[in-house]
This record gives structure tokens, C-alpha cells and sequence, in this order.
């Protein structure tokens, strides 16, 4: 990885751990910190030897408070459209990556936080992960993708209800409203329940994975037919050798060993 300032990274297992650690700002995404995790995003794609990311943020109490405020007051009507879109385009960028992406979020998961773990394909939470969208605090909106997300995650009154009153829920809340997969006492729990899992997941063959991806995705693009992605991904699916190796394996009664080819 490129020389980082904000972001701590680790491999392990084929799993790329990436801590955004800005803990005395409580991890606050300012731009720098964005470009660091797009150039991460971008390599970890090609690098084969990365097969999921798991996102956390430094310390006990926040996973991220939001986008770096010191860098929102600033803004005019031209810079300010270019901030959401730059964004938008990172946080894209993790939702159409083709290796799981799982958010472990603890503490205060607020505004760019909440919305950066919404385009994360899972979120798993510490017992103590207060979620929300406090921008309307601040005369603003989310701006990364979170009017979308966070609607098509828990339906449009509780998304309204949330972003209207910048409230924060908790996080057994929030996983009943379905925004969050999973809640753990601690963050070592949340994070080996990431990888638990992760590990299944990396069990299955790999392309299907990323086409499960780009179906799911699709069922949010107004300008694409997710029916027609579904049977064009299946297609492809079954153009591919690990597609060969899990039908005979079945038929031969034993474990299918994928190469994600
Ligand atoms: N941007 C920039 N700095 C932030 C930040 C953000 N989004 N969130 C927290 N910080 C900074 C604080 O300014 C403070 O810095 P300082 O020590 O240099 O003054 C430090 O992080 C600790 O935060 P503090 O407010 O003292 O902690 P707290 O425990 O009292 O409150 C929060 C925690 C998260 C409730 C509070 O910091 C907060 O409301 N943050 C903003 C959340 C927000 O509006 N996010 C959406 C932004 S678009």
C-alpha cells in the first residue's frame, strides 16, 4: 500500500484489514483520508491475494463522527457539488467491489461514517455503535450516498424520520431496522464475527461472489434491469471453471475446490 497517513492496513488471511485512524478526530473523514481509501479500494480490487476488506475505525469510541467538519464549513455551491460527488464516487467504489466488503463499527457511526458502513455490503456493530445522520444539525444533508442508502436500507419513513431529526439509534435498533447484519458485546467479537463470515464466503467460488455483487447492486440502479444483470451474471457464471468444479463436485459427493477462475 501507498504511504498512508490516515489509515492503518494489515493483511492476514486474505482478509485486508482497514483502520481509519484518526482517533483524536474520532476517525472523521477528511479529504485526505478519503483519497487514501479510494488508492486502497483501487489496488486491493486487482490484488489477488486480498479476497475480502473488513473496515473498522481506531479506538473504542467512534468508528468514524462523520466527514471532517473543519473542512465542511468551508464549502461554496461549486466545491460543495464536487465534495458529495468525489464521495459518492469512493463509496461506490467499495459497493461494486467484487470481494466482500464488511463494516465492524463501534461507537459513534455518524453522518460520512454511517454512510460509508451503508456501502459496505455487511455491517456488523458493537453493542455500543450509535448510528445516525446528524447533518441536518449542521444546515446540510448527507451528501455520500446517504439519502439513497440509508432509504433503501430501512424504508423511507424511518430513513426520513433519522435524517430529519438527526437522531441516533443504538445499535440493537438499528439491526432491527435491518441496517445493521449483526450485534456483538465487543469489537474483537464484532470482528471475529466478520470473519467467521468472511471465511465462508471465501469458501464459495469467488466470481459468483462478485456477481451476487453486481445483482444485488443492480436492484438499486433506476437506469439498469436487474432481471437482465441476474441472467447475464448467470450466464457468465457458467462460463467459468469454478462453475464445472461445484456441479461435478456435487455429482462426485465431495468438496468443491474453487480457483476463481
Ligand atoms: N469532524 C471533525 N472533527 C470531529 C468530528 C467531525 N465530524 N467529530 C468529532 N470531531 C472532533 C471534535 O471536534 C474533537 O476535537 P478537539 O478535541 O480537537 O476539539 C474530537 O473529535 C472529540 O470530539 P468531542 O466532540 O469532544 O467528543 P464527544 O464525546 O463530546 O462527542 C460526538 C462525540 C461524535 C457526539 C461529537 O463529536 C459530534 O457530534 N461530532 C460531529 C458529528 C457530526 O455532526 N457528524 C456529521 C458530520 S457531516
Amino acid at each position: 500500500m501507498a504511504d498512508l497517513q490516515n489509515i492503518l492496513t494489515e493483511e492476514k488471511n486474505g482478509i485486508l484489514y482497514l483502520t481509519v485512524n484518526r482517533e483524536e478526530k474520532m476517525n472523521a473523514l477528511n479529504f485526505d483520508t478519503l483519497e487514501e481509501i479510494k488508492g486502497i479500494f483501487e489496488e486491493a480490487e486487482d490484488n489477488k491475494a486480498i479476497k475480502a476488506v473488513i473496515i473498522t475505525g481506531a479506538g473504542e469510541k467512534a468508528f468514524i463522527a462523520g466527514a471532517d467538519i473543519s473542512e465542511i464549513a468551508s464549502l461554496n455551491e461549486v466545491n460543495a457539488r464536487k465534495f458529495a460527488e468525489n464521495g459518492q464516487e469512493i463509496f461506490a467504489m467499495i459497493e461494486n467491489c467484487h470481494k466482500p466488503v464488511v463494516a465492524v463499527t463501534n461507537g459513534y457511526t455518524l453522518g460520512g461514517g454511517c454512510e460509508l458502513a451503508m456501502a459496505c455490503h455487511m455491517r456488523i456493530a458493537t453493542a455500543n455503535a450509535k448510528f445516525g445522520q446528524p447533518e441536518v444539525n449542521l444546515g446540510i444533508i448527507p451528501g455520500y450516498g446517504g439519502t439513497q442508502r440509508l432509504t433503501m436500507l430501512i424504508g423511507r419513513g424511518k430513513a426520513n424520520e433519522l435524517m430529519m431529526t438527526g437522531d441516533m439509534i443504538g445499535a440493537e435498533e438499528a439491526k432491527s431496522l435491518g441496517l445493521v447484519n449483526h450485534v456483538l458485546p465487543t469489537k474483537a467479537e464484532a470482528i471475529e464475527k466478520a470473519e467467521e463470515i468472511i471465511a465462508k464466503i471465501m469458501s464459495k467460488a469467488p466470481l459468483a461472489i462478485g456477481m451476487v455483487i453486481d445483482c444485488v447492486n443492480a436492484a438499486f440502479l433506476s437506469d439498469e434491469n436487474g432481471y437482465q444483470t441476474e441472467a447475464n451474471s448467470f450466464a457468465r457464471c457458467v462460463k467459468s471453471g469454478d462453475y464445472k468444479e461445484g456441479t461435478s463436485a456435487f455429482l462426485e459427493k465431495r468438496k468443491p475446490v474453487f480457483k476463481g477462475e
